[in-house]
């Protein structure tokens, strides 16, 4: 039975978080400029969205790019809005073809003027499509989304629309960037970091943690498989003892 046949359909997480490390190392381990990992980084993305697709998953988010990357060398922030910019243009018609659904996280506002309008016609395109939610996290920071959710919610209170009382866990998640998905289930880093690095930080409240040592240009669908079985072999308690769990295979809180 090969790798992909060992996957059991019925318990596939709905939501995989990835934070894409290790262009950088990757590349400077062979010589090469940081960009050229990056570059290279693009080919496991195309790589592990087709395998997302094809397997079932339903929702996949991506760690493109952080708030805090814009304090990187400017060619280097430069080089990633192109690169970002260059790989939507080429893909888009693919995605779509192939089902996939695009929605962006982050502080869209702070992109570049390019970057907002072709990720817009890009969102716009693929908007009916049912297949693989594509969630990219661009200048994105989850204490950012978190604090704006608090101000967006005390908005509401001030102009009557919300009531105090009415500020619990569900009301709050509408105010998230990521109201309309699923919590990721499996949450996978490259490159050897042990870090969530201000990712998902709400959502991830009971998510499962995957950490490979493998570099982001090396994370191909193999790797994925392996990360999808070993989330399968997890038990999963949300609190609750193991004899629970066995006892009522079904219920989740
Ligand atoms: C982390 O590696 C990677 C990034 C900050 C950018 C990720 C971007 C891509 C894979 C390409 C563009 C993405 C899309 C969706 C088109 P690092 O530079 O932090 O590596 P290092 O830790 O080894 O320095």
């Amino acid at each position: 039975m090969g790798l992909l046949e060992s996957i059991d359909l019925n318990k596939l997480p709905k939501h995989v978080a990835i934070i894409m490390d290790g262009n950088g190392r990757w590349a400077k381990e062979r010589g090469e400029d940081r960009v050229f990992g990056h570059h290279q980084g693009v080919i496991s993305v195309r790589e592990i969205v087709n395998a997302c697709a094809e397997i079932g998953i339903q929702y996949l988010t991506l760690y493109a790019f952080s708030a805090e990357n814009w304090n990187r060398p400017v060619e280097e922030v430069n080089a990633l809005m192109e690169l970002l910019v260059n790989t939507i243009r080429k893909e888009i018609d693919e995605l779509d073809k192939n089902n996939v659904k695009l929605h962006i996280i982050g502080d869209f506002a702070s992109l570049p003027a390019i970057c907002q309008k072709e990720l817009n016609e890009a969102m716009e395109l693929t908007s009916k499509n049912t297949g693989l939610n594509l969630v990219l996290a661009l200048s994105y920071s989850s204490r950012q989304e978190i604090a704006e959710a608090a101000r967006k919610i005390a908005m509401d209170v001030a102009a009557g629309k919300l009531k105090p009382e009415d500020i619990n866990e569900n009301s709050f998640k509408n105010y998230l960037y990521t109201s309309e998905f699923p919590d990721p289930e499996l949450m996978i880093r490259t490159s050897g970091e042990f870090r969530v690095s201000n990712y998902l930080l709400y959502q991830l409240a009971y998510a499962e943690f995957y950490f490979t040592n493998t570099h982001w240009p090396d994370f191909r669908k193999k790797d994925l498989i392996e990360a999808l079985l070993n989330y399968q072999q997890r038990e999963r308690r949300f609190g609750k003892t193991s004899e629970q769990i066995q006892t009522n295979t079904t219920q989740h809180v």
